[in-house]
Parts: C-alpha cells; structure tokens; sequence
C-alpha cells in the first residue's frame, strides 16, 4: 500500500480556468472522459465560483450531470461559497474543494476575503458537504511562496491547515501556486505539518513546473512518505490571480517518474498522452511537457512511445 500514489487530475479546472478562447462543453466532456479512459480516478472537473471570476468554467452547473459516473471516478469541484454549494449540489457533485491560502494578499486577491474570512465562508460549506456524506479536500495556496508578499514562513502554512482540518477536510493540498519552491521546502513544511500533529496521509501537494522544480519537489514529497500529487494533462493551466504562474507539473511527466520508481498509480501513459494531445490541440498550442515531446520509454525495446 505504501507504494501506490494518487495521482490527482486537475487539467479540467486548474488547466483550463486561465484561457481565454472558450472551449465547448462538448470539448471538455470529451477530454474529463479522456483522463478517466487513462485509469485516472480523481479528476477535478470545474469550479462553482463567480462566473464573473473564471468565465471558462462558467459552464459548471451544466457539465457536471454530462460526466460518465459508469467508472468509479471521483470528480471534485471547487467551491468558495453557499452560493457555490448550492449549485454544486444541484449538479450532483459529491466531492469538494475549498480553497484558501497562507498568505491574506493572495486570498484577498483570489477570492476577496482574508484568510479568517474564508475560513467563515467554508464553514458552511463543509458542513453542508460533510451531512451529504460527500469527500473534502481543502486547498492552502502560496504555501511556498506569494506572489503579493513574498516568502512565506512553513508556519503559516501549517497554522491555515490545521484550521481547515478543524473544519473537518479529508485532505489538506499545500500549493505552490507561483512554482518558487525547492525540494528543501517541501522536506521541511511536511515535517513541521507532521510536527503539529497532521497525518502524512492527509496531505497533498500541487507544484507549478514554473521553474522547473516540479519533479524535483514531486521526489522530496515522495521520499517525505506523500502519496498524493496533483498534476494536469498537458501541463496547461496557472491561476489567473497569481501573476507569472505558468503550467501546473504535467501528468504525463508525474506518470513517467512513478512508472520508472516503480510506484503504482493505475494510470495510463499512453492514455495521458492522447489527452495530453487533445487538449494541446484544442488550446493551439505545441504540447509543452517534458514527456509530451520526447515520449514515453520501452524498457523492454528501449524505445519512445506516445510522441
Ligand atoms: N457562483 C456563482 N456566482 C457567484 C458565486 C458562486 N459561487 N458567488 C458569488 N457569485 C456572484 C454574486 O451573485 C455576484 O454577482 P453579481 O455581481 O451579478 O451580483 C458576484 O458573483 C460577486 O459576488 P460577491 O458575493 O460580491 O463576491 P465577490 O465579488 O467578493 O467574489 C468570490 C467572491 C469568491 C465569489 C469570487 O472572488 C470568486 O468566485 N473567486 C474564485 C476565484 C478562483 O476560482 N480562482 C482560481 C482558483 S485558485
Ligand atoms: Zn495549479
């Protein structure tokens, strides 16, 4: 058991919230049963937050019912708000993501609330998701640092964290949402959040490949005893209130790494990459991940695939 890993797809909503030229509801249904085609089992499908926020997922209320509930895939849904809630319930969510972050700049510009605010917003939310019987994961943004203030001291992190387990989450996911981490970071902050008493198995991380760190802090995770990451198809995506925020880690170079560890995940690299490919496609753009170029690797034969 200890050597399989969660593989947690965020391509649909962190991938695609940022671009501008609408994609279709037909395009994104096609791409979420793509991922899940690929063995992917935890796929984060939208956001129910202000239309006015993130137009590209405006779409929620209406794509959630379209997805297959045939395999046993789990599709959570970001919600700042009741109002959120609502809808999401509407939709026939039973996963959700509550999203704050370790600094008050970055949430104040996220989501117009300090993080005391939001901890009040989610409240609500996670008790409303918990009555439901429903999975929650909470997010701590900036934890490696903030695009508005700087460096951010683990602590902080952790302090934000504990509160949000207070409120009952399943699972903490610290990001770097600005992709300035550094695998001595993320050794450190799991080990002070294991020091304030939270369990290795309820923590995630969701690194930015923005300076080419991702992998790198994937490893220290790994060898820290995480077994959840977060990746994205592609390696599209980045938060449009973090400034300078490129691609999240791609899935198919997170799939790659485990593969060759020899860590079990049930995902699909030959799967990843078509979606890989269908969503460069769709967006226009060359595929830019590391393994998306080069292509898988044989072992048995020593050549690429999937290119
Ligand atoms: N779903 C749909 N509409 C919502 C909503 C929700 N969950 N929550 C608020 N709204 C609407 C309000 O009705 C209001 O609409 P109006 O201007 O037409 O009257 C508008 O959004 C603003 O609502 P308000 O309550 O004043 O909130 P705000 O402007 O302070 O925005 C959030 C707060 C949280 C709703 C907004 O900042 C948000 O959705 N942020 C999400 C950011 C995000 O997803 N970032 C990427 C993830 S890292
Ligand atoms: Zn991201």
């Amino acid at each position: 058991m200890a050597d399989r890993v969660r593989i947690y797809e965020v391509g649909p909503r962190d991938g695609l919230q940022n671009e501008s030229a609408a994609i279709s509801l037909e395009t994104k249904v096609k791409f979420i049963d793509k991922l899940a085609d690929a063995g992917l089992r935890e796929i984060e499908a939208t956001s129910f937050v202000s239309p006015r926020a993130i137009p590209q997922l405006a779409d929620a209320d209406m794509l959630l019912p379209l997805l297959s509930h045939t395999v046993d895939v789990r599709y959570p849904v970001l919600v700042p708000n009741e109002r959120g809630m609502a809808r999401a319930e509407a939709a026939g969510a039973k996963a959700v993501a509550v999203f704050t972050a370790a600094t008050d700049a970055f949430t104040q510009h996220n989501i117009g609330m300090s993080i005391d605010e939001s901890i009040a917003a989610f409240e609500p939310v996670l008790r409303g998701a918990a009555e439901l019987g429903w999975w929650r994961r909470a997010y701590v943004s900036t934890a490696f640092g903030c695009p508005y203030t700087g460096a951010v001291e683990p602590q902080a992190a952790v302090r934000v964290a504990l509160r949000l387990l207070d409120l009952g989450v399943d699972e903490i996911c610290f990001g770097d949402t600005i992709g300035v981490g550094v695998p001595s970071q993320v050794a450190v902050l799991t080990g002070a959040a294991v020091a304030a008493g939270i369990k290795l198995e309820t923590i995630a991380y969701h690194f930015h490949d923005t300076r080419g760190t991702a992998l790198a802090n994937v490893q220290a995770g790994l060898d820290a005893g995480i077994r959840c990451f977060d990746s994205s198809t592609g390696g599209t995506g980045g938060c449009p209130y973090a400034p300078g925020a490129a691609g999240n880690l791609a899935t198919e170079d997170l799939v790659y790494l485990l593969d060759a560890s020899g860590f079990e995940h049930g995902v699909d690299l030959h799967g990843v990459l078509d979606a890989a490919r269908f969503i460069a496609a769709t967006l226009g753009r060359p595929l830019a991940s590391k393994v998306g170029q080069a292509g898988g690797w044989d072992p048995a034969t020593g050549q690429p695939f999937g290119r």
